[in-house]
């Protein structure tokens, strides 16, 4: 009886279902030609963020981090492994956050891949200028308020799908802590978002930045003059009250 090949075993995804082995710089390229390059690195145009769509596996994405330099932490803790520790973690908190399928190195030597499902919705950066910011203040102040530092968090790393189911991207650099952010840190990470490049130009326009901030202390329990008080200390908030002016 002839062999029915299972169609999803034919994909350039197959090899990168794997944990912890090593794919060849071949099916790295096999895998750009089949997918959709959403992502590459500036400087040498290395394929950075790859989506492939499966008819069996759904839409998956591939991130691959090609290191800059020899002597770097992600020696030490591979970024894949903290993407993935990541992941589970805030999954186990009750955030939404991809589903890891595979993980492991591209050739012989220390690039590394993740391979996960691809959440349903749209970044918050390509909604703008819809985005409901009193509903992301929400949903940031719960994430703080588990104990969750997501250190990147900027519009581009945040989805919404539906009308209030947001998830996070782009996990690599995350801290968790079993008590609640201090001020400070609740501060740093929401001028960061709010003065980031691609986004403080829709912040700032009508004074978005005060709704959002007002939202997140409201959603917080903050007293927004002590959030106010503490953000003047901060490189980035002049720049932000400035800017629309
Ligand atoms: N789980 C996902 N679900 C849907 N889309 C995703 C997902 N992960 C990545 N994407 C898409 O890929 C794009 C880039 O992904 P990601 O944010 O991980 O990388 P990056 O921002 O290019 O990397 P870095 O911030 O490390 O330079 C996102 O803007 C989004 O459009
Ligand atoms: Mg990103």
């Amino acid at each position: 009886m002839e062999n029915q090949a299972d169609p999803i075993r034919m994909t350039a995804i197959v090899p990168f279902f794997t944990e912890g082995g090593r794919v060849s710089r071949n099916d790295f390229a096999a895998l750009c030609e089949d997918g959709s390059v959403l992502e590459s690195r500036k400087r040498t145009g290395a394929a950075k963020v790859i989506e492939v769509r499966d008819r069996q596996a759904g839409t998956l994405i591939i991130k691959a981090w090609h290191p800059k330099r020899r002597i770097t932490s992600a020696r030490l803790y591979p970024y894949d492994l903290r993407f993935r520790h990541n992941a589970a973690k805030l999954r186990a908190l009750g955030f939404n956050a991809p589903l890891v399928r595979g993980w492991g190195g591209i050739g012989s030597g220390s690039t590394r891949f993740i391979c996960y499902e691809a959440l349903p919705g749209a970044s918050l950066r390509s909604l703008i200028p819809r985005v409901d910011l009193r509903g992301a203040a929400g949903f940031i102040s719960r994430l703080h308020d588990a104990g969750v530092d997501f250190r990147s968090l900027h519009m581009g790393n945040i989805l919404l799908s539906g009308s209030a189911n947001y998830g996070l991207i782009d996990l690599t650099d995350c801290r968790f802590s079993s008590r609640p952010l201090s001020l400070k840190r609740r501060i740093d990470r929401l001028i960061y978002l709010c003065t980031h490049k691609r986004e403080i130009g829709f912040m700032s326009a009508d004074d978005r930045w005060s709704t959002f901030l007002d939202a997140y202390c409201e959603a917080a329990g903050t007293e927004p003059t002590e959030l106010i008080q503490h953000a003047g200390r901060h490189a980035g908030w002049a720049s932000l009250s400035h800017a629309g002016s």
